[in-house]
C-alpha cells in the first residue's frame, strides 16, 4: 500500500488524514511515514541478504532524531559528515560501531569525538586529513579506523551541485593517492585500515556509473591485499536516484543484484549510504493556502510555505509534486509561491494543478530527505514543526520553532 493516498477524496498519511495532522499541528509542518521509511530499508537490506553488508543511512537527508532512533532499532548504520550528526546519534541511542564518518573539511574537535565514540571508521578525504586522524589518535593514545575515500572519476548523469565522483571536485583523493597513502596508514601503530570508500553524487538514475565505481575501488582493494594491506569494508557511498516527476527511478533490486554478484566472491563486506532513497518518498509538506493573486499573466498562489523551508525548487530547480488536500478536478496553471521577499522563492512554477482556495489545504510531495535538512531562518521565519506517523497515530517529531527561538543566542 502506498503511502499517502486519497480515500473518499481525502489524503491520507498511512492511516491518519493529513487535515487532522494540520488542524493539530498548524502549517507549514513535514510529515513523515514511518512505514514508508522502514519499508524502504528492509526492502534494500533483502535485497543484500546473500553478502555481508551495512547499509549506513546518510543523516544528512533527514536529521530527525525520531527518524534516526527508528532506522538504528531496525538494524542501520549511519554515514555522518560533522560532530553535529554524532552528537544526534549518540542522543538518537544509534551505535558507534555502525557510523562511517565522510566529509572534505573534519575538524581537531570532531576528529577527536568521532575516535573516542569509537566509530566504525573515518573516511579519510586528504593526506592532511589522515594526519590529523593519526596525530589525534597518538595524542588520545588510541588507534582510529580509516577508510580512503577514493575519487573514481566516474561521470554519473546529475544536477552538477549534487555531482561528486571526478577530478574537478573536492570530495576524496585521486587513486595514484590513495595507493601511496595506504602502505603510511597500515604502518601507523594510531591507525587501523578498514575499509576503502567512494561517493559519486546524487540522485543518480542509472545502475552503470555505481558498477564501475563498485568495480574500479575493488580493484584498489584487491591490489592492497596483495600487498598484505586488508581492506574488511568497501562503501559504494550513496546516491540512488527516485522518482520525484515521471523519471524512471534507479531499480534499486536489480541494482543490488548485480552488487551481490560482484561482492559475492569477495571477502569484504558492502556498505551503502542511502540518503534519498530511503526517506524522500516518506515526506511531505503540508502548508495552506493565504492568497490567490492574478497578475494579469500569471496566477500565483501564495501558500505559508516557502523556499526557507523547502530550498530544492529554489536551488536546484527541482519538481515536486503538489496535491490538495481535498481532490478536486478543475484545474488551473498557476505558480506556487511562498511568503518570502525573493523571485526565487516559489515551490512550483507554470504547473496545471487543481483550483485552490484562500484556506485550502496543499501537500508538496517527496520531501523527506533535504526538505527539513536544508530550512533556514531566512526572512525571520520559524523553522517548521515535524510529525512522525505510525499507522493510526501522529507524534510530534520537532516542534514548530519559535520567534523567541530565532533570536536566542543573539545580543542587543
Ligand atoms: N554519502 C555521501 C558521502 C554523501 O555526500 C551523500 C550526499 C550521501 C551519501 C547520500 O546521498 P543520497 O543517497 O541521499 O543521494 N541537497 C541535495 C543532495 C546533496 C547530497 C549530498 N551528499 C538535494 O537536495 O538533492
Amino acid at each position: 500500500m502506498r503511502n499517502f493516498y486519497y480515500r473518499a477524496g481525502r489524503l491520507f498519511c498511512e492511516s491518519v488524514a493529513l487535515e487532522a495532522v494540520a488542524r493539530r499541528f498548524h502549517t507549514p509542518t513535514y510529515v513523515y511515514s514511518a512505514r514508508g521509511i522502514l519499508g524502504n530499508f528492509r526492502r534494500l537490506k533483502r535485497d543484500l541478504t546473500a553478502i555481508s553488508n551495512l547499509v549506513c543511512y546518510s543523516v544528512k537527508a533527514n536529521s530527525n532524531l525520531s527518524i534516526l532512533s527508528l532506522l538504528g532499532r531496525a538494524g542501520a548504520g549511519f554515514d555522518i559528515v560533522s560532530g553535529g550528526e554524532l552528537a544526534r546519534l549518540e542522543k538518537a541511542g544509534a551505535r558507534p560501531d555502525r557510523v562511517v564518518y565522510s566529509g572534505v573539511g573534519k575538524t581537531v574537535e570532531e576528529v577527536d569525538r568521532a575516535i573516542r565514540a569509537g566509530i566504525l571508521m573515518f573516511n579519510v578525504e586528504s593526506a592532511g586529513e589522515l594526519e590529523l586522524v593519526e596525530a589525534r589518535a597518538r595524542h588520545l593514545r588510541r588507534r582510529a579506523p580509516i577508510a580512503l575515500r577514493v575519487n573514481p572519476d566516474v561521470r554519473a548523469e546529475t544536477h552538477p551541485y549534487v555531482s561528486t565522483g571526478r577530478v574537478i571536485h573536492k570530495f576524496g583523493v585521486p587513486r595514484a593517492e590513495a595507493l601511496a597513502l595506504y602502505p603510511r596508514a597500515a604502518a601507523s601503530k594510531n591507525l587501523t585500515v578498514r575499509g576503502i570508500a567512494c561517493h559519486i553524487g546524487s540522485q543518480i538514475l542509472s545502475a552503470a556509473p555505481f558498477l564501475r565505481a563498485l568495480g574500479e575501488i575493488l580493484e584498489i582493494a584487491d591490489a592492497l591485499g596483495e600487498e598484505g594491506i586488508r581492506i574488511e569494508f568497501v562503501d559504494l557511498g550513496g546516491g540512488f536516484g527516485i522518482r520525484y516527476r515521471n523519471e524512471p527511478p534507479l531499480d534499486v533490486p536489480r541494482l543490488a543484484a548485480k552488487l551481490v554478484a560482484r561482492m559475492r566472491a569477495t571477502p569484504y563486506t558492502l556498505i551503502l549510504e542511502p540518503g534519498r532513497a530511503l526517506v524522500a518518498e516518506a515526506g511531505v509538506l503540508l502548508a495552506r493556502v493565504l492568497y490567490v493573486k492574478d497578475s494579469g499573466r500569471k496566477r500565483f498562489i501564495v501558500v505559508d510555505a516557502g523556499m526557507n523551508d523547502l530550498l530544492r525548487p529554489a536551488l536546484y530547480g527541482a519538481y515536486h509534486e503538489i496535491v490538495p488536500l481535498i481532490r478536486s478536478s478543475r484545474k488551473v496553471r498557476v505558480d506556487v509561491v511562498g511568503p518570502l521577499c525573493e523571485t526565487g522563492d516559489f515551490l512550483a512554477r507554470d504547473r496545471v494543478l487543481p483550483e485552490v482556495r484562500p484556506g485550502d489545504l496543499v501537500a508538496v510531495m517527496t520531501v523527506g530527505a533535504y526538505g527539513f535538512a536544508q530550512a533556514s531562518n531566512y526572512n525571520s521565519r520559524p523553522r517548521p514543526a515535524e510529525v512522525l506517523v505510525r499507522g493510526r497515530r501522529a507524534t510530534l517529531a520537532r516542534a514548530r520553532e519559535t520567534v523567541k527561538d530565532l533570536m536566542a543566542g543573539e545580543v542587543v
